[in-house]
């Protein structure tokens, strides 16, 4: 089987990533990273997610390239609106502004949800989510800066919750 091609960004992110972990992308637009996620344990819970629903037309078109749109499942919301967070442990929100990922995380009812595993990777406004996960008592297990492409990307692993 020939796995998707991930750029290093896509590819850090997936380093965090256990086998077992279910996991929901989110604003996944080409959908490449819950592709691959899929392809390496089909049987994995996996959920993508967009609030636009041409980009999670292109993830499904991407799953439908490999075979695999039966083992995702693809919703058009905003943020982690409409969805049971309790079959998840891990979320990823990467490639969205800092500030929608301060406002997607503060929606989160976590003493409801249990412990969750968060990786996520801000476009802008870095700070402005470190501050957020700092003064909200995230726990940051680490933060990687890498580049990609000739440009640089923060990517942090947090948790929180339980
Ligand atoms: C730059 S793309 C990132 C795609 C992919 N996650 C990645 O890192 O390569 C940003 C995507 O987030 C989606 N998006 C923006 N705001 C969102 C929100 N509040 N909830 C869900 N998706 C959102 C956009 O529609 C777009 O498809």
């Amino acid at each position: 089987m020939k796995l998707v091609r991930l750029p290093q960004r896509l590819k850090t992110i997936s380093e965090y990533i256990d086998y077992n972990d279910t996991v929901i992308d989110v604003g996944t637009d080409h959908g490449k990273l819950p592709v691959y996620l899929a392809q390496i344990n089909p049987k994995r819970v996996i959920m993508a997610t967009d609030i636009s629903a041409n980009s999670l037309k292109a993830a499904f078109l991407t799953a439908e390239k490999y075979a695999l749109t039966k083992n995702i499942d693809f919703l058009v919301t905003s943020g982690l609106k409409n969805i049971d967070l309790s079959l998840f442990n891990t979320i990823i929100i990467a490639g969205l502004g800092g500030e929608t990922i301060v406002e997607i995380l503060s929606d989160i009812k976590w003493q409801k949800n249990g412990r969750k595993k968060l990786i996520l990777q801000p476009q802008s406004k870095t700070n402005k989510l470190c501050r957020f996960l700092y003064n909200n008592h995230y726990n940051i297990i680490d933060i990687k800066t890498i580049l990609d492409n000739k440009r640089e990307y923060t990517i942090m692993n947090c948790s929180k919750g339980g």
